[in-house]
Order: structure tokens, then C-alpha cells, then sequence
């Protein structure tokens, strides 16, 4: 197996492991508080899930997971006592759990989020695109809108998306339908070869930056641009760091790995 397969893609064990043994941890705490110190807490639901909460998070924090699961972990016990208090059809919570995964897909895995490249970000990715007929691929296109955008402002390129989320996917293909130059694909990025395209555009996450670094290099021709959104590749220095006049100040991290 190659060290770009999705496997290596994620260098770290899975979160949910994590999250599950600090909610575990957190739970023997809770019941030897409310079975020694405070059993009268059990009256109050959502207080003892609160509780649950705090020990869970606390736990969290001592092993050393990033700081916003601390506060998913105080969150959760609450809002499932609240949720179940709900008494909605057991279909209901099975079908918001399926449009979660089906738009985010196995974020756990992948450790890439969705969310979106603005427009002031497209118009500075635009301006990057080298003059002539170009191929341009967005690893991880979501939901196609920056595809749309560029496709819009340079119709002599072509433009590929590649997404693994199949709701996402599907709506990034129904959108971008009626615009010829762009093509969204399913699929796993990690599998694409590189190697057709000038511009490659990458906005994920810290986790698969040294893997992708080591995929670009292998793949993509001399001359051409690898662009990340807001994560730059560890110990590498770029060509150059644009500098986005955006709200949250986005960087674009400029690298030519072929050469
Ligand atoms: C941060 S979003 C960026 C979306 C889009 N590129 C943009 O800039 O608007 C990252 C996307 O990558 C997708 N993704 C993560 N890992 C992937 C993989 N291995 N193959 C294909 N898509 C992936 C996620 O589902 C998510 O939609």
C-alpha cells in the first residue's frame, strides 16, 4: 500500500475512541456520585446529565483532546436527557443520524469538516489560475460553490471536484449541472491521480497535510500549483502566502511540489 492510501491519510487513531472512553470514564465518576454522595440528583434528570457532562469533560481534558470536545462532552448527556423527554419516533433520530452522515460522511476518519471557501477567497484562488486553457481540481469540493465560481470567471478552464459525501456530493452535481466546464465526482481523493491537473486547491484540515504533501510530490507535474486554504504543509516552505481580505483573514499556501 501506498503511503498516499486513505489509510495513512490519518495519522492519528480516531477521535470517537477518545470520545467514548472519557464519556465512560466520566460515567464511573457520575454513578459513584450519585449512588455515595447524591442520590436525590437522580429526581432531576437533566441536572445528573449535566453532571455526567462535566465528569465526561473533565476527563476529555486530562486526556489531552483538543479543547472544543470538552465542550461537546459537557453538552451531550444534557441534550440527550432533553432530546429523549422529546418522545419523538425512534425513525425520527435515525434519519437526522443518516443526513448527518451522508452529508458529512466519516468526518472521524477523514478529520475534514465541510465548510465552505468563501467568495473573496474564490476571487483571490481565481487570480492564481495561469492565463490558457487550465485544469483545475478542488480536493474535496463540498458543495461545488467555488467550482461555480471560478467556472463562471474563466470558462476556457476546466474545472473537477471530487467529493466522498454522498448527500453533498449529489447537491454539489445538481448545482453545478448546467455549467459544462465543471465536473463533481464521487469519490476519494486520496485515489485521484494528480498528475492532469495545473491547479490542485486543497482546504481540509492540519491532520492530512503531510500525506497530501507527500501524494502532491509524487503526482504533480512541474510548474503547477498546489493551493491550501488555511493550512499550510509542516516543514515546507511555500512559494508564497497570499494574504485574503476576507473576514477571517484566510491565507492561501502556495507550493509548486513537482519542481
Ligand atoms: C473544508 S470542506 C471544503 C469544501 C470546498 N473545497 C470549499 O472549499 O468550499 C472539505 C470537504 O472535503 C471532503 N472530503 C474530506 N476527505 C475527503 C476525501 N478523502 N475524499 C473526498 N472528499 C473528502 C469533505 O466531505 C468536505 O466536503
Amino acid at each position: 500500500m501506498s503511503n498516499t492510501d486513505s489509510d495513512s491519510s490519518t495519522s492519528t487513531r480516531s477521535p470517537l475512541i477518545g470520545a467514548i472512553v472519557a464519556q465512560v470514564l466520566g460515567a464511573v465518576v457520575s454513578v459513584l456520585l450519585f449512588v455515595f454522595i447524591m442520590p436525590e440528583i437522580l429526581a432531576y434528570p437533566v441536572l445528573a446529565g449535566l453532571i455526567q457532562g462535566a465528569s465526561a469533560s473533565m476527563m476529555s481534558y486530562r486526556l489531552h483532546a483538543p479543547r472544543w470536545w470538552q465542550a461537546i462532552h459537557l453538552a451531550f448527556p444534557p441534550l440527550a436527557v432533553l432530546g429523549h423527554s422529546l418522545a419523538l419516533p425512534p425513525m425520527v433520530w435515525l434519519i437526522a443520524f443518516a443526513l448527518v452522515l451522508l452529508i458529512f460522511w466519516r468526518t472521524d476518519q477523514s478529520r475534514v469538516p465541510l465548510y465552505l471557501t468563501n467568495a473573496t477567497t474564490a476571487g483571490a484562488l481565481a487570480q492564481l489560475i495561469p492565463s490558457g486553457p487550465r485544469y483545475v481540481l478542488d480536493i474535496g469540493c463540498g458543495d461545488g460553490g467555488l467550482l461555480r465560481r471560478l467556472a463562471r470567471s474563466r470558462p476556457d478552464c476546466e474545472f473537477v471536484g471530487i467529493e466522498h459525501a454522498p448527500l453533498t456530493w449529489l447537491w454539489a452535481r445538481v448545482l453545478s449541472s448546467s455549467l459544462s466546464n465543471v465536473h463533481i465526482r464521487l469519490g476519494d481523493f486520496w485515489k485521484q491521480p494528480l498528475a492532469a491537473y495545473d491547479l490542485v486547491y486543497a482546504f481540509l484540515s492540519p491532520t492530512p497535510m503531510p500525506a497530501l504533501w507527500l501524494k502532491v510530490r509524487e503526482e504533480m507535474r512541474p510548474g503547477c500549483l498546489l493551493v491550501s486554504n488555511s493550512f499550510a504543509v509542516p516543514d515546507q516552505n511555500p512559494l508564497n502566502i497570499i494574504e485574503v481580505a476576507d473576514k477571517r483573514q484566510s491565507q492561501l499556501y502556495c507550493y509548486r511540489p513537482g519542481d
